[in-house]
C-alpha cells in the first residue's frame, strides 16, 4: 500500500491534537545510552523512524519496553555494543545521534557514515570536529566513522564553535558533553524547541546545563546520569503542516496539546497570507473560510527565523494565493523536489537561481498522479492533492509515514476523502 487517494477539493473542518515531536523523541531515546538506569518517554509518535531508532538501540544492548498507556521505557544498563550499522544508519541520518553518548558514557562508537539523502548531502563535519575537541581520536574508513576516547580518559570539557547551525550537531555534541570532564561551551548552537527538549530531559537526568535555547549552551560535566520520566513536547512541524492543509481548502481547524509559541514564524506567515489564527496556552485554531489567500514571501532560517521543514507546505499554499510569491532555501541545497511534481497539478512555479522559487498562484489546481521523493516534500503534494479538483494519487507515500503519525486518520477527522491504495 504505497500511494494516497486522495478526492480534493472540499474544505477542511475539525479538531485535532498534536503528536510527540519526531525530531526531538529521535535524540531523547539516544540519550537512554547515557545512564544505566530507566527513562521513561510519554506522549511518543508511532513513526517509522521511532521505530528504527529504536531497532538500533536494541542492537545496541538497551532494552525497551512499551506499556499499555504507550509509555516507552529504555534501560541502558546491559549495552555491549559499540557499532551502529550502516543497514540501519543508511534508513535514518539520525542514527548518527547515538555517537555522542556513545563516547561520553563508554568512550567509544563506531557509526556508520549517514549518507546524503534526497535533500541534500548533509555532511556530520561538525559533529566529528566537536569530538576531536573533546579529545576523541576520530578515523574513517570503509564507510563507518569510528571515535575512541584514549584508554583510561573521559572526554574532556571544550569550547566548540559550530561553523554553521547545527541542530542535531548541537544535539550529539550536547549529550557528549553532559559526562565529560569539566566544562563545555557550545557556541552558535542550535536553538530549536527540540534541542531544549532535549536539555530538560538530561536536566532531569542530573546533567548541569544552561543556556538551551540560546545561541550559547554551557555544561557542566558529571560523573554519572539517573534515570528519569519525560514527556515528548508537541510537533511544531507537524501542527504547522495541518494548519497550512486546512488554510489551502479554506477550512478551519483547532489543534490542541499544541504549543503555538514554537510555530511564531509560520503563524505569522500563515496571518500574513489571510488566515485568522487564534492561540491559547496549548492550542491552535485557524479559520480561512470565505477568506481570500494571498501570496506570502518565505525564507528560511535557523530557528526561530522560518523553519525549511514547513517550506515545501508554504510552496502548495502559495501555489493557489493570490499574487506571486518568492520562496528561498537557505538551509538545504536540494529542498525543491516538490515543484515539478506541484507543476503536475496545474501549479505555476519556476526556479530563480539555485535557492528561490517563483511561485504564480492560480485559480485552481486538477488532481494527477504523482510522486513522494522526501518527508516533507510529500506533505505538501498531499496538501495540494487536498485542494486540488479531482483526483490525486500520491505515490512513494511511505516517505509521509515517517513523519505523520496516523496521518489517514487524522484527515479523515477533518472531513478529507483519502485512502491508501496499492501502487501502480
Ligand atoms: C535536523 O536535521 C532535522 N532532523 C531536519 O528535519 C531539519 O530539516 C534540520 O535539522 C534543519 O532544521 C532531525 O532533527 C532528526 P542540520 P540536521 O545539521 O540536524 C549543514 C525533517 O524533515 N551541516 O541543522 O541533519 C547541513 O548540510 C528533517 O524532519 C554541515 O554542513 O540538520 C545543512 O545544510 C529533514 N555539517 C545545515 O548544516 C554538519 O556537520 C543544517 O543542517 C552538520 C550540518
Amino acid at each position: 500500500m504505497n500511494s494516497l487517494q486522495i478526492e480534493g477539493g472540499q474544505p477542511l473542518v475539525g479538531e485535532l491534537s498534536a503528536s510527540g515531536a519526531k525530531n526531538a523523541t529521535l535524540p531523547l531515546l539516544a540519550a537512554a545510552l547515557l545512564t544505566s538506569e530507566e527513562i521513561q518517554f510519554r506522549n511518543v509518535p508511532h513513526l517509522q523512524d521511532v521505530t528504527t531508532m529504536m531497532e538500533l538501540l536494541g542492537c545496541l544492548g538497551v532494552e525497551l519496553g512499551v506499556d499499555d498507556q504507550m509509555v516507552l521505557s529504555l534501560n541502558g544498563a546491559n549495552v555491549n555494543e559499540f557499532r551502529a550499522h550502516y543497514d540501519l544508519v543508511k534508513t535514518m541520518r539520525a542514527s548518527f545521534l547515538v555517537m555522542g553518548p556513545l563516547l561520553a558514557r563508554f568512550g567509544r562508537a563506531e557509526v556508520s557514515l549517514p549518507g546524503g539523502c534526497a535533500i541534500g548531502a548533509r555532511p556530520v563535519d561538525q559533529h566529528l570536529k566537536g569530538f576531536a575537541a573533546m579529545g576523541a581520536e576520530i578515523t574513517v574508513a570503509d564507510g563507518y566513522v569510528r571515535a575512541q576516547v584514549p584508554t583510561g580518559e573521559r572526554l574532556r570539557g571544550a569550547t566548540i564553535l559550530f561553523d554553521m547551525v547545527t541542530h542535531t550537531g548541537t544535539e550529539n555534541l550536547l549529550m557528549a558533553a553532559v559526562l565529560a570532564e569539566g566544562t563545555t561551551v557550545l557556541e552558535n548552537a542550535a536553538r530549536e524547541p527540540e534541542v531544549q527538549d532535549l536539555a530538560d530531559c538530561l536536566v532531569a537526568m542530573g546533567a548541569r546545563i544552561s543556556g538551551a535555547g540560546t545561541s550559547t549552551i554551557t555544561v557542566e560535566g558529571v560523573d554519572e546520569l539517573h534515570g528519569c520520566s519525560h514527556r515528548v513536547l508537541p510537533d511544531r512541524i507537524e501542527i504547522g503542516t495541518y494548519l497550512v492543509a486546512v488554510a489551502a481548502t479554506g477550512g478551519s481547524i483547532t489543534i490542541r496539546d499544541a504549543r503555538p509559541h514554537d510555530l511564531e514564524a509560520v503563524i505569522t506567515k500563515l496571518r500574513d497570507a489571510g488566515a485568522l489564527v487564534s492561540e491559547g496556552e496549548d492550542w491552535v485554531s485557524l479559520d480561512m473560510v470565505g477568506r481570500t489567500l494571498s501570496a506570502v514571501d518565505i525564507r528560511t532560517a535557523v530557528h526561530p527565523g522560518f523553519p525549511t521543514d514547513m517550506q515545501a507546505q508554504f510552496v502548495a499554499l502559495n501555489s493557489l494565493a493570490k499574487g506571486t510569491a518568492r520562496v528561498t532555501e537557505t538551509i538545504f541545497e536540494n529542498r525543491f523536489m516538490h515543484i515539478q511534481e506541484l507543476n503536475r497539478l496545474g501549479a505555476s512555479i519556476d526556479f530563480e537561481g539555485g535557492n528561490t522559487a517563483i511561485v504564480r498562484g492560480v485559480e485552481k489546481l486538477f488532481g494527477a498522479p504523482i510522486m513522494a521523493t522526501d518527508l516533507r516534500a510529500s506533505s505538501s503534494l498531499v496538501i495540494a492533492g487536498l485542494a486540488a479538483q479531482g483526483q490525486t494519487l500520491v505515490d512513494r507515500i511511505y516517505h509521509i509515514d515517517r513523519g505523520y503519525e496516523r496521518l489517514e486518520e487524522k484527515l479523515l477527522l477533518l472531513g478529507a476523502r483519502v485512502q491508501r491504495v496499492s501502487g501502480r
